[in-house]
């Protein structure tokens, strides 16, 4: 496929329309430089980083691409403040922000030229981020791994709406982790896409073996969200997972949430490989992956599943 007219790949100097979500404990330098390499975007989640290690991440990044990678920051997070100047420090150009509104950060990182997207899960709050001056939307959809929104919206009813409410480029996330649902979101009028789960499960990911092994175990309807009134995330079934169950049960406050989170149960799950009770953050398409390939091998898969996909279809 030719897709130097596409408009993400022409906005961040890309050859596919594909960027690698920012993942706690997976996406380091070494999973995005090798998405990277691989023709797509790659992206550092700042989420899990302190910020020297964010710093020393994006330093080796630098070493192991010459291609352009951008960073992920949650702005949720006491520290996103240091990792904002962070950026800005070394130059990064393209960043992606999410889990807060974008109004805060996008003035420092327009007025230092970088090219600002921001993660939304309704159409209303993709809006405003075209009022605020981001540069593109990415909607994700309730299938996604990680925080998601409250509204449950699924990629498939969220990304038309998405694209009917801006004019700038939309990024569909959330579900996609083959080559047919990659030209499925094209089809609803994505612009790209962006993967998480799938590249959680390759070769580069620094999650812990024993979660990718876990995930690649996994079944449909082994994922669901919780933590719907304080942060909702989609997380796979174990005891933690039904600790957690049994607190929304009985009406848990916030508070009682965040002190059964509170113990770093996500670095526990997904880092450490504590498969009961650690937080193992994945998105639903975990009932499809059950390999952990290289990145060069799954953008390959990917780009030849696509255009099966297209061929069985009859698109010119
Ligand atoms: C393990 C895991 C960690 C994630 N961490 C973050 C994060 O730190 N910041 C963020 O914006 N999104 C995060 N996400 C969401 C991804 O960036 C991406 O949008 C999502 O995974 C797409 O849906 P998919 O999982 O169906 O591919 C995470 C997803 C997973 C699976």
């Amino acid at each position: 496929m030719d897709w130097s007219t596409n408009r993400v790949c022409r906005l961040l100097g890309i050859d596919l329309p594909l960027v690698q979500g920012g993942m706690v404990y997976m996406s380091g330098a070494k999973l995005a430089a090798a998405v990277s390499n691989a023709g797509g975007l790659g992206l550092i989640g700042s989420g899990s980083m302190r910020p020297d290690l964010f710093r020393e991440q994006v330093r080796k990044c630098r070493d192991l691409t010459d291609r352009p990678f951008g960073v992920n920051i949650p702005l949720l997070y006491g520290h996103s403040r240091d990792v904002l100047e962070i950026t800005l420090e070394e130059g990064i150009r393209i960043v992606v922000t999410s889990a807060g509104s974008p109004r805060r950060a996008i003035g420092p990182l327009k007025e230092a030229g970088c090219t600002v997207m921001h993660v939304v899960a309704n159409p209303a709050l993709a809006r405003k981020c075209e009022d605020a001056g981001c540069d593109a939307v990415i909607c994700e959809g309730f299938e996604a791994g990680g925080h998601n929104g409250r509204e449950e919206l699924t990629t498939m009813v969220l990304m038309p709406q998405c694209r009917a409410a801006v004019s700038v480029p939309v990024i569909a996330a959330g579900g996609i982790a083959t080559g047919a649902q990659w030209l499925a979101a094209m089809a609803l009028g994505a612009d790209a896409v962006q993967i998480g789960s799938r590249f959680a499960i390759s070769a580069e990911s620094s999650g812990h073996d024993a979660y990718k092994q876990r995930v690649m175990a996994a079944g449909f309807g082994d994922t669901m969200l919780m933590m719907k009134r304080h942060v909702p995330v989609r997380m796979l079934r174990n005891r933690f997972f039904d600790e957690v169950a049994e607190l929304e049960a009985r009406g848990a406050s916030g508070e009682e949430l965040a002190e059964l989170l509170g113990t770093g149960r996500a670095r526990r799950g997904m880092l450490e490989g504590d498969l009961e009770d650690g937080e193992l953050e994945i998105g639903q398409v975990s009932g499809l992956i059950d390999d952990a390939p290289p990145v060069a091998e799954l953008v390959a898969r990917l780009q030849r599943e696509y255009a099966a996909a297209r061929e069985r279809l009859g698109a010119p």
